[in-house]
C-alpha cells in the first residue's frame, strides 16, 4: 500500500474586483452588514469570455511548477465544479486538452463546496492502490454567472476563482503525506442550497427563465447551523481517526463561506482562531475552489509551510461535507 503526498499547489484570482461597494448599487445592501454579517470584503469575478477550465488552466500551471511535474507527467485529472464550462464533456476533459496531457483518465465532481476535498479523496485512493502515481485535482468554479444579483441573500456571498494540488505517490520513508479523508452526505438536506434548472428535471425554457430559476437558491440560516455541525463533526473524525489533538494542528483550512461560521467550529472544536485560514475577505465564497485557493494564498503569505499538519474541512450543497488531514 503507497501513500499521497501534496507535491504542489497553485491557485488563481480573475483580475476583475466585486467589491462590496459595488453590491451596494445593484441590492438593498451595504458594506457594514457584509463586513459584519459574513466577513467578506470583496470577490473576484471572470472576465467576459473567460470560463472555468481558464481559471483551472492557470490554477494547475501553477501547481505543476510548484510540483516540478509536467503535464505529460499527470495520470489523472479530476476537476471539481457546480459551475463547469458545460455540461457535457466534462471541465477536466477540456483541461487535459488545454494542458497539453496525455490521453489519461479525466472526469469532474459535483459535490459544490465539498468537491475538492472529495476529489482530493478519490486522488488519495488511486495513488494507495498503485494504480496511479500523479493525479491534479483542481476545485474551480465561475459560480458568478449562476448567480442572481436581483438577490440580495446570495449574490453578496459568491465569486469566483480556482485552486489545484498535484497529488502524487509518496516515497516509503515520506512522512508529509496526505494521513486520511472522510466523507459524508445528506441527501434530506437537498434543498437548503440547489440551483434549480437546467437539468434533467428543470430544462431551461423561457419561462424557467422568467422565474429566474436558473440562479441558485438558498435558505441561508439553516445552512448556517448545518455547516457549523458537520464541520465541526468532519474535523473531530479526521482528529480522532489520526488520534492527532487539535493542538497538534498547525492550521485548519476550512471551506470559505462565512467568517462567523468559521468562528462558531473553531469554537465548538476549541481551536484558536489564530491558526484557521480565512481569506473570504479577498474571495467570498468560492465553492470547491475555496479550499485550494485559501492554501495556496496561506502559502504565499507564509503561514503554511512544509512539514506542519494540516486538517481540510469543507461542507456544501448536498449536504455533503468532507475533511483532510495532511501532514504537508
Ligand atoms: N444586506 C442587508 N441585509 C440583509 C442582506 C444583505 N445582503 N441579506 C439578508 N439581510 C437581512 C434579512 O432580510 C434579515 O432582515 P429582517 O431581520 O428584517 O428579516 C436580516 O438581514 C437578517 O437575516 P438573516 O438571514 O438572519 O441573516 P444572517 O445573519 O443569517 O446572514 C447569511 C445571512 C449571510 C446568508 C448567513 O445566513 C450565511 O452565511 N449562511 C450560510 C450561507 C452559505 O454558506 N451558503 C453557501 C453554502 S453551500 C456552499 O458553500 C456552496
Amino acid at each position: 500500500m503507497y501513500q499521497a503526498r501534496i507535491a504542489g499547489t497553485g491557485s488563481y484570482l480573475p483580475s476583475k474586483i466585486l467589491a462590496n461597494s459595488d453590491l451596494e448599487k445593484l441590492v438593498d445592501t451595504n458594506d457594514q452588514w457584509i463586513r459584519e454579517r459574513t466577513g467578506i470584503v470583496r470577490r473576484h469575478l471572470a472576465a467576459e469570455g473567460e470560463v472555468t477550465s481558464d481559471l483551472a488552466l492557470q490554477a494547475s500551471l501553477k501547481a505543476l511548477q510548484d510540483s516540478g511535474l509536467s503535464p505529460l507527467d499527470i495520470d489523472m485529472i479530476i476537476v471539481a465544479t457546480v459551475s463547469g464550462d458545460q455540461t457535457m464533456p466534462s471541465t477536466a476533459c477540456v483541461l487535459q486538452n488545454k494542458l497539453g496531457c496525455r490521453n489519461v483518465v479525466a472526469f469532474d465532481i459535483s459535490a459544490a463546496c465539498s468537491g475538492f476535498v472529495y476529489g482530493l479523496s478519490v486522488a488519495d485512493q488511486f495513488i494507495r492502490t498503485g494504480m496511479y502515481r500523479h493525479v491534479l485535482v483542481v476545485g474551480a468554479e465561475v459560480l458568478h454567472r449562476f448567480v442572481n444579483y436581483k438577490d440580495r441573500e446570495t449574490c453578496i456571498l459568491f465569486g469566483d476563482g480556482a485552486g489545484a494540488f498535484v497529488v502524487s505517490r509518496a516515497e516509503p520513508q515520506d512522512t508529509q503525506v496526505i494521513l486520511s479523508t472522510h466523507l459524508q452526505a445528506d441527501g434530506g438536506l437537498g434543498d437548503l442550497f440547489t440551483l434549480p434548472a437546467g437539468g434533467s428535471k428543470l430544462p431551461l425554457t423561457q419561462s424557467v427563465l422568467d422565474q429566474e430559476l436558473q440562479f441558485v437558491r438558498m435558505k441561508g440560516r439553516e445552512i448556517f447551523k448545518n455547516a457549523v455541525r458537520t464541520l465541526t463533526e468532519c474535523s473531530r473524525q479526521a482528529l480522532e481517526h489520526n488520534h492527532v489533538s487539535a493542538e497538534q494542528v498547525d492550521w485548519l483550512v476550512p471551506h470559505q463561506a462565512n467568517v462567523r461560521i468559521l468562528e462558531a467550529v473553531a469554537n465548538h472544536f476549541h481551536f484558536p482562531m489564530e491558526k484557521v485560514i480565512v481569506s473570504l475577505e479577498e474571495t467570498g465564497n468560492t465553492s470547491a475552489a475555496s479550499i485550494p485557493i485559501a492554501f495556496d494564498l496561506a502559502r504565499q503569505q507564509n503561514k503554511i509551510q512544509r512539514g506542519q499538519t494540516i486538517l481540510l474541512a469543507a461542507f456544501g450543497a448536498g449536504l455533503t461535507a468532507g475533511s483532510a488531514l495532511i501532514r504537508f
